[in-house]
């Protein structure tokens, strides 16, 4: 898949890569943005050779700067901006993707590039990632998902603090969080990105797929229906032993 204008989309290795890319505006998230993730995450959902994705921003400020301020401002009014956002369900789409899906952040991480964050599965700071929800400074609230993903991650108090005051914390306080599964050096984190990616495509993908599942889904459930789950998806694998 090629000749995007808001992405770079690669495969290799079992490996989806996609990058945000308008470095120029700190890679925000406008509605081509948003047309091209729904393509390419359409496609990467029933892509056999893909086993792991990896979303990624371009340029060396920012991993996503948030919504495309000047499209909010122009759009007829912000409510009908994030209705029509709703109408084309990237975020459902992004939640649902059987594969394991990681983000490298670095730089700025705003608003809809925290949310974009919280649709996958791993986040993988550098020490110089910022986090914030700006959203209520904008008269808005976050309509990308995070309202929900970013309490289910970090709990109720720190997620209700971020969106509350728009305070901005740093990648050590994002994994203080847990809002981050690690922090690295800028310089090591795509590698270290490729490498889980690498060792997460290695394994056999029917269960890294029951696993993914088992976990996501399960969190949505009461404890003897999520047991169920587990139990199912185990007897689907090969290797089943009740
Ligand atoms: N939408 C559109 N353009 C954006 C943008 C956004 N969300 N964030 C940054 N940009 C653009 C800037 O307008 C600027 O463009 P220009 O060079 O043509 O003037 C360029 O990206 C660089 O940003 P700049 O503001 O000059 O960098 P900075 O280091 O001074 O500040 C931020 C960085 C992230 C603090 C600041 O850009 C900002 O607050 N952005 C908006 C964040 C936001 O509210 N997002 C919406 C969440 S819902």
């Amino acid at each position: 898949m090629a000749g995007f204008q808001t992405i770079i989309y690669e495969k290799g290795d079992g490996i989806a890569w996609i990058t945000l890319n308008r470095p120029q505006v700190l890679n925000a998230y406008n509605l081509k943005m948003r047309d091209e993730l729904y393509q390419v995450l359409g496609a990467i959902r029933d892509d056999p050779e893909v086993n792991v994705i990896v979303l990624k921003g371009a340029g060396e400020r920012a991993f996503c700067a948030g919504a495309d301020l000047t499209e909010f401002l122009t759009a007829p009014s912000p409510i009908i901006a994030r209705q029509v956002r709703w109408e084309r369900d990237v975020w459902g789409l992004f939640l649902s993707l059987p594969q394991p899906a990681i983000a490298a952040l670095h730089g700025y991480v705003l608003g809809d590039g925290i949310e974009m964050a919280l649709c996958c599965d791993l986040r993988i700071a550098s020490e110089d990632a910022q986090f914030g929800m700006p959203e209520v400074g904008l008269g808005i609230i976050p309509a990308a998902g995070g309202t929900q993903t970013l309490p289910r991650l970090i709990g109720r108090g720190r997620a209700l603090e971020m969106l509350l005051t728009g305070r901005r914390i740093n990648a050590q306080e994002a994994y203080k969080a847990k809002l981050v599964n690690q922090v690295v050096p800028r310089e090591k984190m795509l590698p270290t990105v490729q490498k889980i990616a690498g060792k997460i495509a290695s394994y056999d993908q029917r269960a890294i797929r029951a696993a993914k599942q088992a976990i996501v889904r399960g969190l949505d459930l009461p404890l003897s229906q999520g047991l169920a789950l587990e139990k199912r998806l185990a007897s689907l694998l090969p290797y089943y032993s009740d």
